[in-house]
């Protein structure tokens, strides 16, 4: 049974004189109309209650792999991914491993890091601030003004991984108990030698007597330069942390006596800190000569 399709339906006069015909919609196009209703439909409950995948819980996805991207801060303020540990032990091996050592084990000047005496504190958010300020009376260098407070952040989450590494823990008790001789908790070498005076500090003692035999004063003074200058001016004294020692450019003089004034005082707010209580006047002469000497062959 076809329909009539081209008769019109006549109601013109009940409609402005609008004819029509009785034309229905093509079967593909309310074929397609139907689909998309079961797809709205299937679509609703699978977005809603089935996937998981609506906008709060993509939102709440997002969120997650932002902050594995940024890490949020950990206690302390401080982060500890991979690329943060990395810079600070960079910036650790530069700039700290002239006075603790490496790995931070300590040595004749700073303190070891990886025991479990703190002078100043063990929290994270402690050795932060120790690293900020420094401890400049004792020849620790105001480290806040010259890395500034991204680098001291990473350098400060590297000493926190180093020590917990060590396994050492935080042996609050005996920095003041009787179990800890004063020297150490006095930020003296870990032997126990004092940290002010010449005859303390052993590793010079040995570089100037030679065992023995009496070095050139300028073979004692480059053991003075090598044991304590090198990591900031380097072995051949153009400079990491500190500046250039050879190159005609002086910030402070380049005479023998500026040098040797420079260097028993220490410049303040900078990381060359006073090196006269340290090293005693003997060993300030020579490693002066011997910086004289390199910076005019
Ligand atoms: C020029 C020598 C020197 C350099 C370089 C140096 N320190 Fe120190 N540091 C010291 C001395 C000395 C002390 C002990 C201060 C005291 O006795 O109060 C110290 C103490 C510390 C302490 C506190 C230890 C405690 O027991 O509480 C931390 C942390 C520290 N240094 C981290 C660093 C870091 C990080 C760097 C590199 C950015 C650095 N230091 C570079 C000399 C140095
Ligand atoms: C922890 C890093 C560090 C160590 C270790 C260090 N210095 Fe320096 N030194 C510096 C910095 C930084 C300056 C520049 C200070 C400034 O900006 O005025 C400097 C400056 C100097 C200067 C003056 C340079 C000039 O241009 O006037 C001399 C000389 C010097 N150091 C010698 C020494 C000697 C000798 C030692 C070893 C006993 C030593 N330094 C150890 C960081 C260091």
């Amino acid at each position: 049974m076809s329909r009539i399709t081209d008769e019109v339906l006549g109601h013109a006069q009940d409609n402005d004189g609008i004819e029509e015909y009785d034309n229905p919609l093509p079967t593909w196009w309310l074929g397609l109309f139907a689909v998309t209703i079961v797809w709205g439909v299937a679509y609703g409950v699978n977005y809603h209650f089935v996937a998981g995948d609506s906008q709060l819980s993509r939102y709440r996805a997002e969120m997650a792999a932002a902050a594995e991207r940024w890490p949020v801060s950990e206690p302390g303020g401080l982060v500890y991914d991979d690329e943060t540990l990395a810079e600070g032990e960079k910036i650790f091996e530069t700039t700290c491993v002239s006075c603790h050592m490496a790995k931070g084990r300590g040595g004749p000047i700073g303190p070891s890091l990886v025991d479990a005496i703190w002078i100043h504190g063990a929290e994270p958010e402690q050795i932060r601030t120790t690293i900020t300020e420094g401890v400049p009376e004792k020849g620790m260098p105001t480290w806040g003004n010259i890395l500034g407070p991204a680098k001291v952040a990473q350098v400060a989450a590297y000493v926190v991984k180093l020590h917990e590494a060590s396994g050492a823990g935080v042996d609050g008790a005996s920095v003041d108990g009787a179990s800890v001789d004063g020297a150490s908790v006095d930020g003296a070498a870990p032997d126990g030698a004092a940290p002010d005076g010449a005859a303390g500090v052993d590793g010079a003692d040995a570089a100037v007597d030679g065992g023995g035999e009496p070095l050139e004063p300028l073979a004692a003074g480059q053991q003075v330069f090598e044991q304590y200058c090198v990591p900031c001016h380097l072995a051949d004294l153009t400079g990491a942390t500190g500046p250039n020692l050879v190159d005609d450019e002086w910030l402070h003089g380049g005479e023998l006596e500026q040098i040797v004034k420079t260097v028993t005082n220490g410049v303040p707010g900078k990381a060359m800190i006073a090196w006269g209580p340290i090293l005693g006047d003997e060993k300030i002469k020579l490693v002066s000569e011997y910086v004289h000497h390199k910076a005019n062959p």
